[in-house]
């Protein structure tokens, strides 16, 4: 019996996987700093403490896209530590490449489905912080399945997060924005930490796109929600 029978139907992903092209220097960067930041997937829990040689508080991305906002935010703050998954490998590339460039100590790469790296790889309540910034919309109902943020999935999320750990959702688009609001506040472990959707919390940097939208009056909505003590 295979995974795509009735029986077993296959999970559905918030992603698809396209064939995208590596520039030369993502490639360079993914032969070169792969093997030191990149961690394979594996079915056992990480030890955070063993993979960075030190404590600190440990955040999570979920789709770090080509990883600007990621190196930004590592870069800013020197005490956190950050894993970012993403499945798009030209992103693993641009995102080595950064730390390559910017010297950053504080990230790992894992190049594989967010949800089931959470699942496996991370321990209960072994996060300070999860950044989901801009996940993919989904615009048309039929695939609106595909959107991360779902109730049983932030349930799974939230077991993750310590007490007082926080995470933070941002999108440009205000169904999806909506929707974050209204899982995010019926989740019972999780309180908001605004009346609403949030101010952008000053770490995370504005992305051309974004800037580029809010100049012709587009909207970005950010979410900052805690884990309840
Ligand atoms: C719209 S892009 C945004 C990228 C980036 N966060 C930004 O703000 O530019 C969403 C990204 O999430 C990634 N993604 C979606 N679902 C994922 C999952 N379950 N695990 C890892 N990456 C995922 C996609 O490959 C895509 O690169």
């Amino acid at each position: 019996m295979t995974a795509d029978t009735p029986e077993f139907p296959r999970a559905i992903k918030s992603f698809v996987t396209r064939a995208g092209r590596m520039g030369t220097g993502q490639i360079k960067a993914l032969a070169e700093l792969g093997p030191r930041f990149v961690l394979p997937y594996q079915t056992e829990r990480l030890d955070p403490a063993a993979v960075f040689g030190r404590q600190a508080p440990l955040v999570l991305e979920i789709g770090f896209g080509m990883g600007g906002a990621t190196a930004e935010i590592a870069a800013a703050l020197p005490d956190h530590d950050f894993i970012g998954c993403e499945v798009h490998e030209p992103g693993v590339g641009a995102l080595l490449k950064l730390i390559g460039e910017r010297e950053l100590p504080n990230i790992r790469i894992v190049q594989h489905d967010a949800v089931e790296v959470l699942e496996h790889m991370v321990g209960p309540a072994a996060l300070a912080g999860v950044h989901i910034f801009f996940p993919d919309p989904w615009h048309k109902k039929r695939h609106h399945k595909r959107r991360l943020i779902q109730p049983a999935f932030v349930a799974k999320l939230v077991q993750h997060l310590q007490p007082g750990g926080y995470l933070h959702c941002a999108t440009d688009w205000q169904p999806y924005a909506e929707q974050m609001l209204e899982v995010l506040s019926a989740e019972p472990l999780l309180q908001n930490t605004a009346s609403g959707y949030a101010d952008k919390p000053a770490y995370r940097p504005l992305t051309k796109f974004e800037a580029r939208g809010l100049r012709l009056g587009h909207g970005v909505w950010d979410l900052v929600f805690r884990r309840r003590a």
